[in-house]
């Protein structure tokens, strides 16, 4: 009876050491969000969090079966305070998995992290073009756009327009460079050509010198990438100079998106590409639209979105390796083969881990970015630069 009783004890205590620590404990999941909570970008980190909170959410508080915990930082989208910000997370709170960023300069530093500490990150907006492209990684993935992306399908919407000479403004960091480059790229290839690029350093708002010139010159068209609480500003400065009645502004969407209430008149009849838009009318986009503005009393933008499917990809992976990060090969394969139901419409995930998706071309129509079609379908970022 006794050996039957020690052999039994032996046999649990083996079942219990092959299995992870996390699982013999009953472990949480640790998510770490860094995101930016102050600053021109504030909207944008809260909407990307309350968009992951609510998939949690509708999945009973657990992914894969695993509690999930979150932690905070606040990266103030200052790219010289990235590394540390970041380390907290990865050291200090040793998080299984990290979200963020915003600003394509911090997540650069994330991405630098993440790799060498073979931490899980997904990005749930920063376009920056080297987290998809030369610092891409098997444990990097990206929910939301690379800029390149939405910039290209604006170069060819303005081209196809006949607009032959374009001026550029905007913020003079990755996102702002790699945005303009990827409208030249399109807008180049398709007639037009850019004949001037201007800039200013983020996250300043003083446009006016840069407008007057803009005034002067006299393009057939301007393109530009500014967002949150500098694309506010931009859009009320382009207007207030009178500069909407005589030459047409076009952007990447987060120039009129999450900012319709504050800009009002100014954007009105704005065209945009992005890879969401108002007015999809899915019952997949109505059904997130809904729960979004219960649960939070706000309506959701592309942020939200984007975070919103950072928790459904993370869904994915966790799944498919029981909810063991550690199998981070298994965990990657997945996503590669997986189709995202997103409220933006289905995406896959390409072998760089950027979307694949559609850009539709909107329209500011009062409070709405309406959606007048897709300007381009199953765009791919061209992954420059990722071996893996
Ligand atoms: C970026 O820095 O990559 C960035 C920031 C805000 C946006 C889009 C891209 O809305």
């Amino acid at each position: 009876m006794k050996l039957i009783h020690t052999l039994g004890a032996v046999a649990a205590a083996a079942l219990l050491a092959a299995q992870p620590a996390w699982a013999q404990a009953g472990a949480k999941l640790k998510v770490g969000f860094m995101l930016p909570y102050t600053g021109t970008y504030a909207a944008l980190g809260n909407a990307i969090e309350n968009g992951f909170r609510l998939y949690v959410q509708e999945q009973g508080g657990r992914l894969a079966g695993r509690e999930i915990e979150f932690v905070k930082v606040d990266d103030e989208s200052d790219p010289s305070k990235a590394t540390d910000n970041v380390n907290k997370l990865i050291k200090r709170d040793q998080v299984d998995v990290i979200i963020g960023t915003v600003h394509s300069g911090v997540a650069m530093a994330m991405a630098k992290a993440a790799k060498e500490s073979n931490t899980l990150l997904i990005v749930p907006n920063a376009g920056a073009d080297a987290v998809t492209g030369p610092m891409c990684a098997p444990n990097i993935f990206r929910s939301s756009f690379s800029n390149w992306q939405p910039a290209y399908a604006m170069g060819e919407v303005a081209a196809k327009k006949g607009h032959k000479k374009a001026i550029t403004i905007t913020w003079k960091y990755a996102a702002g460079d790699e945005s303009v480059a990827g409208f030249k790229e399109a807008f180049e290839k398709n007639g037009g050509q850019v004949v001037k690029q201007l800039n200013l350093p983020f996250p300043n708002v003083e446009f006016q010198a840069l407008l007057t010139e803009i005034a002067a010159s006299k393009p057939d068209a301007v393109y530009t990438f500014f967002a949150g609480g500098g694309a506010v500003k931009f859009v009320k400065d382009y207007a207030a100079a009178g500069l909407n009645k005589t030459i047409p502004l076009y952007g990447a969407g987060f120039l009129t998106d999450g900012t319709l209430e504050a800009q009002g008149d100014a954007a009105q009849g704005l065209l945009t590409t992005l890879h969401y838009a108002d007015g999809l009318n899915t019952p997949r986009d109505n059904a997130f639209r809904s729960a979004y503005a219960k649960t939070f009393k706000l309506q959701p933008d592309v942020y939200a979105v984007q975070g919103y499917d950072a928790a459904q990809m993370l869904g994915v992976g966790l799944n498919a390796v029981k909810g063991d990060v550690s199998k981070k090969a298994e965990f990657a394969a997945a996503l590669r083969v997986a189709k995202i139901d997103s409220p933006r419409g289905p995406f896959t995930i390409a072998k760089n881990h950027n979307p694949v998706q559609d850009f539709y071309l909107r329209k500011v129509e009062g409070k709405e970015n309406k959606s007048t079609g897709i300007a381009v379908k199953a765009l791919a970022d061209p992954g420059r630069g990722c071996r893996m």
